[in-house]
């Protein structure tokens, strides 16, 4: 490919319209999860055969692993519509009562954030999603009174970083419930060439498999790296990505080997430094460091668990040995 094309290509799309450009729109372009894949192929499956709506879907985990991603291409794979709405915007009931008395029959409504949804709201959805039905409060005080709307037959997709802050009776009526995990190195490298090819962008084996290396498991952290260090390739002229623009261009990220960014490195050190080594609670942790408490248990903690460098225990968080050889910082006794 020859440079000016790279640099087309980089003309035509800013990032917003790249995000959707790359976002995978059916379940055979979806990468990996393969668990929660294979139960949804079966479901939607039988849903169309039965001719009734998917059961309602919750999906959890870390930001940026496919969620929403996965709500459009159910939809998709239903070939329904979908609405969507995300938890903290919903705030007055009539809110949730038009979009639920706007759905057409077998059609998805999303809702994002769905444990940021307040009590109130959330007892509208119970008899919504149990027997497609609203009970509303009409009229004013003194001369109100209860009415009863039918549904049509919907499917309720919840999504959450948080399943843990989700009420146990609004978690008890979805009847499929899929944890995304973080991804492989190979399925991000697939996913770094995928898009790639849809931006028509040339990315050497090598070059993709560094940056799945640094992407914290994460589609979300991989696209935009790869999009970075195309624009390093892209003001170097090369017409290719190659393994070398792409070290460079995440050391002048402060993106480690690990994947690990400066906020990781800020945390580890500051129990280590500071707490000597722990435990020591999420709050403390928090303020010394200048995240919120939500940031770092929903953005950070999740993957410093899943490699292994931090722990939780009752009594706080620990690092673990391999962050001092990471770090490369001796433990003392
Ligand atoms: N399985 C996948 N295959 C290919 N690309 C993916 C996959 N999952 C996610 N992506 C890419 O990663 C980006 C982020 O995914 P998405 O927005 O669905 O994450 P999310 O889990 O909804 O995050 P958040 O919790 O922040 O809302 C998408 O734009 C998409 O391009
Ligand atoms: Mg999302």
């Amino acid at each position: 490919m020859k440079e000016e094309s790279i640099i087309k290509n980089y003309d035509l799309f800013d990032d917003k319209t790249l995000d959707n450009t790359i976002r995978p729109e059916s379940i055979a372009e979806y990468i990996g999860q393969n668990d929660v894949k294979e139960n949804i192929k079966v479901f939607v499956e039988a849903a169309k055969m039965r001719d009734e709506a998917l059961d309602h879907v919750l999906l959890y985990g870390p930001p940026g692993l496919g969620k929403t991603t996965l709500a459009f291409i159910i939809a998709h794979e239903l070939g329904t519509h979908i609405k969507t709405a995300s938890g903290p915007s919903i705030e007055k009931s009539g809110d949730l009562a038009a979009i639920l008395s706007s759905l057409e029959p077998g059609d998805v409504l999303f809702i994002d954030e769905i444990h940021r949804m307040p009590r109130y709201i959330e007892e509208i959805l119970y008899p919504a999603m149990e027997d497609f039905s609203l009970d509303i409060i009409v009229g004013s005080e003194g001369n109100s009174r209860n009415i009863k709307i039918d549904l049509p037959p919907f499917t309720l997709v919840g999504a959450t970083t948080r399943a843990g802050d989700l009420s146990a009776p609004l978690r008890d009526r979805f009847g499929i419930v899929s944890k995304l995990q973080f991804y492989t190195i190979e399925e991000l490298k697939e996913i770094i060439k995928r898009t790639a090819r849809v931006l028509k962008i040339e990315i050497e084996e090598d070059a993709a498999e560094e940056l799945a290396k640094r992407s914290r498991g994460t589609p979300r952290i991989a696209n935009r790296l790869f999009k970075r260090v195309r624009d390093f390739a892209m003001v170097e002229g090369m017409s290719s990505i190659d393994k070398e623009i792409t070290e460079q261009a995440l050391s002048k990220l402060k993106v480690d080997k690990m994947g690990l960014d400066n906020t990781d490195h800020e945390l580890l050190l500051a129990i280590i430094n500071k707490f000597n080594g722990g435990p020591v609670g999420i709050e403390a942790l928090g303020s010394s460091i200048g995240e919120e408490v939500t940031t770092i248990e929903d953005v950070y903690e999740p993957y410093l668990l899943q490699m292994g460098l931090l722990k939780r225990t009752s009594r706080g968080r620990v690092v673990t040995d391999k962050a001092y050889e990471v770090l490369g910082i001796k433990k003392e006794k």
